[in-house]
């Protein structure tokens, strides 16, 4: 069954259709890519299934329940999790407390957040810079603390936007890994450009293109697909 389905899902800006009637199935357990050229829409699809910003018109169905008027804090409280396309940790804070801002989320005890924290920082490694200002982690780092945030929630369904843009060669394939890791344990929804990543973790990719659905497919399907070619991958 669907983890995640949209209906019709629209979201106009004053005559854009930056997301127009998209009707989308994900799976539980898949890794899915979501990719599409500047503007196509990506962003704005999954602020609106976090609950960022409210649609035009459509459904967001998760679980098999209709989660389109719950505000964002009930969504994540259901399981989602989501990281930002702009890094936003909070600098003057160690990395371990911003973890545990996410882990309180679900943890009521302060061993269960702190099990949870060292857990999440653990999987994207990080574990030894707990103590260290998030602030003065690199950039690469703070992107994979963004990460650890969302785990530490426990979340059914991860969405990261873009969480290779910025990073070196050496952490997009530390990035590779890690994403086959999580996907053992959430479903992932992955906003991505760098199409070595989209080929090497997704188990099926979907194109936006001026905010609908242009084609679905494997990373296979969707590299030899001629129109994505046209709309996306030529230009690349
Ligand atoms: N708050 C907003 N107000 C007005 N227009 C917006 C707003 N947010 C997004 N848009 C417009 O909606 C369209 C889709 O933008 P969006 O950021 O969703 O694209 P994207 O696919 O994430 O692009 P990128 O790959 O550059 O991140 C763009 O034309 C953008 O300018
Ligand atoms: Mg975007």
């Amino acid at each position: 069954m669907s983890l995640l389905q949209t209906r019709a899902l629209t979201r106009h800006f004053s005559g854009l259709k930056a997301v127009e009637t998209v009707d989308f199935d994900l799976p539980e357990g898949e890794v899915r890519a979501l990719i599409g050229p500047n503007g196509a829409g990506k962003t704005t699809f999954v602020s609106l299934l976090c609950g960022r910003i409210p649609p035009t018109s459509g459904q967001v169905i998760f679980d098999g329940r209709d989660i389109s008027a719950l505000p964002a804090h009930r969504r994540i409280n259901l399981g989602m999790a989501y990281t930002f396309q702009i890094t936003s940790v909070f600098a003057n804070l160690p990395v371990a407390e911003n973890v545990a801002l996410a882990a309180r989320r679900r943890e009521a005890t302060s061993a269960g957040v702190a099990r949870a924290v060292a857990d999440a920082l653990e999987r994207v490694g990080l574990g030894d810079r707990g103590d260290q200002n998030a602030g003065d982690l690199s950039y690469g780092h703070q992107r994979l603390l963004e990460i650890a945030m969302g785990l530490a929630q426990a979340p059914r369904l991860l969405i990261l936007d873009e969480p290779t843009q910025g990073l070196a060669d050496a952490e997009i394939a530390a990035f590779k890994a890690l994403v086959r890791e999580l996907a053992s344990s959430t479903t992932i929804l992955l906003i991505e450009h760098n199409m070595s990543v989209v080929m090497e973790t997704a188990d099926r990719v979907s194109v936006l293109n001026f905010g609908q659905i242009l084609a679905e497919g494997t990373p296979a399907e969707i590299r030899a697909n001629p129109a994505v070619q046209a709309a996306y991958l030529g230009t690349a």
